[in-house]
């Protein structure tokens, strides 16, 4: 049978205003528009072929819609994160009920730390960034259950952003933000750095040959697109002010 490619997404929660912010100032966040935005999303995800699959809702956790950071998906094992705030750690129990249908689950265990989106997989690297969210003893942890699977766990410093996939993401070339990330840290890739004015630009999404981006980085787009890229854009900017870019919203894999 075909592979079918899964994202499990969440809805936004009515409390999204209250979410965790680090190195990002706290403005008003209309809900109606984040709403707006993560259904665009989901839409465009369908639109790439992905199927589309809800996790439980969680009206009261402001932050449940970033459901990347709840679970590392590999082909092989999903590994159930132990978030990095307090604040969210009720959001990977409906996570892992989804992800039992499609692969055995792992748990990260007290005390260790880490969220998803600290985790960027290039072939069979893990590219574990230590974080305020994810520490030593996390990223051990994960190294300890992937490494059976033929995976290598390097850990990576980077400064200034939430998350190191905020700093960097690899779609196709590594897409980064030099002030955040140093390149040389993921070998010998191709590497093309985000537009100056954009440092935010460092986060976008592969999905088969197209590059899935926010709106928000028309200069990134551009450089992307000079390369024989070829892009996709989504309105994410009111997602954006709970510090999220848009690999946050979706676990993707195939099964
Ligand atoms: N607001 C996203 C996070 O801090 O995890």
């Amino acid at each position: 049978m075909p592979a079918v490619r899964i994202a499990i997404t969440r809805s936004v929660s009515p409390h999204i205003a209250e979410c965790e912010l680090t190195f990002r100032d706290r403005t008003p966040i209309d809900y109606a528009r984040a709403v707006a935005h993560h259904r665009a999303y989901e839409q465009a995800l369908e639109e790439l072929g992905c199927t589309i699959v809800h996790a439980g809702e969680l009206p009261q956790a402001p932050d449940g819609v970033f459901v990347e950071d709840a679970a590392i998906v590999l082909d092989e094992i999903a590994v159930i994160t132990r978030p990095g705030a307090e604040s969210r750690r009720s959001e990977t129990n409906s996570i892992a009920q989804v992800l039992r249908q499609y692969r055995p689950v792992h748990f990260i265990r007290e005390p260790g730390r880490i969220d998803g989106g600290d985790v960027l997989r290039i072939d069979r690297t893990l590219y574990a960034g230590r974080s305020q969210r994810t520490d030593d003893d996390g990223i051990a942890q994960l190294r300890a259950m992937v490494t059976p699977h033929g995976y290598d766990v390097v850990a990576v410093p980077f400064r200034g952003c939430l998350h190191l996939k905020s700093a960097a993401t690899y779609v196709g070339v590594l897409l980064f933000n030099p002030s955040f990330v140093e390149a040389r840290l993921f070998g010998d890739v191709e590497a093309v750095a985000v537009s100056a004015s954009e440092p935010d630009a460092g986060n976008a999404l592969r999905i088969g040959e197209t590059i899935l981006m926010s709106s928000s980085w028309p200069g990134t787009r551009r450089l992307l697109e000079s390369g024989g890229l070829h892009v996709a854009t989504v309105d994410a900017d009111e997602l954006e002010k709970a510090e999220s870019g848009v690999t946050c919203c979706s676990l993707i894999f195939e099964a």
